[in-house]
């Protein structure tokens, strides 16, 4: 039997995934695997278990572990629920950004979380956002999308992002943040940040997020995935 198609989008932090995967998801009428989330809260349950980051067996045990639960809130907004508490905000902070970078760089953290990632690819399909999407979680994806951007624009965007959002920032530590996550991102061993060999390449730097949006939808309705 086929699996249900996926699309990945993959890319470093602040490209502006999460709101091209949002859009799509709802375009395609399709559910959403935000793996960054996976991380984040692994992260958040290791630290409020006292444990060090680079204890990894320790880590991996709580990813594998994971008491979540993803529902949607009064609002429609996805609530994230940690052990029956509700952490949307809190797995959103740079805080919680960097600790999940140091534990999305343990190999056994990474293989923890892998077969949970690949059980949310269910008809009618699946819009997978994170770092390696199209080159080890879904590397027989129907459509893989990259995006690129400047890292001073990509903490601009992250910066208005949580600003919009109420949530306190700097943009001077952003672009610090951004740039030690994608050092971290990049050069690690296990499923490091790259293109997978057949991906869609796009740099966003001078472009809005509605012609990104386009241009993922163009490629979606190329492949049939889309009327
Ligand atoms: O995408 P988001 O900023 O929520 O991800 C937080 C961190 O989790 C990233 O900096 C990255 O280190 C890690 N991550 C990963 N693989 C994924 C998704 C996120 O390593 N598929």
């Amino acid at each position: 039997m086929n699996p249900a198609p996926v699309i990945t989008v993959d890319g470093p932090s602040g490209v502006g995934k999460g709101t091209v995967c949002q859009w799509l998801a709802t375009q395609l009428g399709w559910p959403l695997l935000d793996s960054g989330a996976l991380y984040r809260l692994t992260a958040l349950a290791a630290l409020r278990r006292n444990l060090q980051l680079e204890d990894e067996v320790g880590v991996a045990q709580v990813a594998a572990g994971l008491d979540v639960v993803f529902a949607p809130g009064d609002t429609g907004e996805l609530q994230v629920i940690l052990d029956g508490e509700e952490v949307s905000s809190a797995i959103r902070s740079e805080t919680a950004g960097n600790a999940a970078s140091r534990v999305a760089a343990l190999p056994m953290v990474r293989a923890a979380l892998l077969q949970r990632q690949r059980n949310f690819r269910q008809p009618p399909g699946l819009i997978a956002d994170g770092r390696d999407m199209g080159t080890v979680v879904f590397p027989d994806a129907e459509l893989k999308l990259f995006l690129t951007a400047d890292a001073g624009e990509r903490a601009q965007r992250r910066y208005k992002q949580l600003i919009e959002k109420g949530l306190n920032a700097s943009l001077e530590s952003l672009v610090k943040e951004i740039a030690e996550r994608d050092e971290r991102d990049v050069q690690r061993t296990a499923a490091p940040l790259k293109a997978a060999e057949d991906a869609e390449v796009l740099d966003t730097t001078r472009l809005n997020i509605a012609e990104v949006c386009q241009w993922a939808l163009t490629l979606a309705r190329k492949r049939q995935l889309v009327r």
